[in-house]
């Protein structure tokens, strides 16, 4: 397997309208909302960072996209760069690769979206096996007890996949696509090829399925030592807060944690960890920050 020659860029979609979630969203994107100690949308970007990726653009709605800004700032505290550009209205998640064409400039791409979270034993060697993947589409499937409401993959008996089809009203398998996507350089062109469908959105399984016509389609499935939770209800949001809070309340590491994330990818060094650990005051995550600036070893702390 060869690195692609251009290195990977990042999107995370962070955008839509987050009706499920009134009137919590009401005056404010779904992503920016906490997910137990920081907000939604660094777990989805600590999965680009941690499949190696530096240069990320956040894609969100005319409204929210100066919060995301503030938020999240250029990157360089991170070792990073950071872009921003507004997608006009929820016109469907194909269209985040239309909107990151110029962004992107000929380079392969992770998309990912902005209210889902990935955990679990693993999923970095699959994001690594994903990005060293030079040619075609890669996303990642999990098992699901309502397919019925996601982008639904079958398989043959050897674990190719055979189909890919949005919200089937009769799934072929329990599979659902997850919110994560790598692509090769040619998917923003693929995206401008579709028609909106009769929701009247650019459909991500459109994109994915033209990758599986030409045969360049990997669908790698999780196993069950990876999670994936969208935080898209209350009780999803619920659920997937508590499950963040026992994890790293029983571990003492934080999950999604974008600047230790950087710090141990050696995007910063300890002085610059140090100096985010202050910016962050004397509340937990500051001080979490500092103790892993403290430790002579990061492993054995
Ligand atoms: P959804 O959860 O399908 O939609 P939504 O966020 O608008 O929420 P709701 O169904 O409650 O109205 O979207 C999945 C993710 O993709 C979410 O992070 C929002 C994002 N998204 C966009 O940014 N633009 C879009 O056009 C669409 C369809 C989704």
């Amino acid at each position: 397997m060869t690195t692609p020659s251009t290195p990977r860029k990042g999107i995370v979609l962070a955008g839509g309208s987050g009706t499920r979630l009134h009137p919590m969203t009401s005056v404010i994107s779904k992503q920016l909302l906490p997910v137990y100690d920081k907000p939604m949308v660094f777990y989805p970007l600590s999965v680009l960072m941690l499949a190696g990726i530096r240069e990320v653009l956040v894609i969100s709605t005319p409204r929210d996209l100066p919060l995301f800004r503030q938020l999240l700032g250029d990157g360089s505290r991170l070792g990073m760069r950071f872009a921003f550009a507004e997608q006009a209205a929820p016109r469907g998640i194909a269209e985040a690769l239309v909107i990151a064409d110029p962004f992107l400039a000929g380079a392969p791409s992770a998309l990912v979206l902005g209210d889902n979270l990935f955990f679990g034993h693993g999923l970095v060697e699959m994001l690594l096996r994903a990005d060293q993947r030079p040619k075609g589409a890669s996303v990642f499937a999990t098992r699901v007890k309502d397919p019925e409401r996601f982008g639904v993959v079958s398989f043959d008996k050897d674990g190719r996949a055979l189909s890919i089809e949005e919200k089937p009203k009769q799934p072929k398998s329990h599979f659902a696509v997850t919110g994560l996507y790598f692509y090769d350089a040619a998917a923003p062109g693929l995206a401008r090829q579709l028609t909106p469908s009769a929701r009247g959105e650019l459909e991500i399984t459109d994109l994915n399925r033209l990758y599986l016509d030409r045969g360049e389609l990997a669908v790698m499935p999780f196993g069950r030592g990876i999670a994936w939770l969208d935080a898209g209800t209350p009780t999803a949001l619920l659920q997937a807060a508590q499950f963040i809070q026992t994890i790293e309340e029983n571990q003492q590491l934080k999950i999604a944690c974008v600047e230790e994330i950087a710090w141990r990818q050696g995007w910063i060094d300890k002085t610059a960890l140090t100096k985010l650990a202050e910016s962050f005051g004397a509340g937990a995550y500051g001080q979490y920050l500092a103790r892993l600036a403290r430790e002579e070893n990061p492993w054995q702390g």
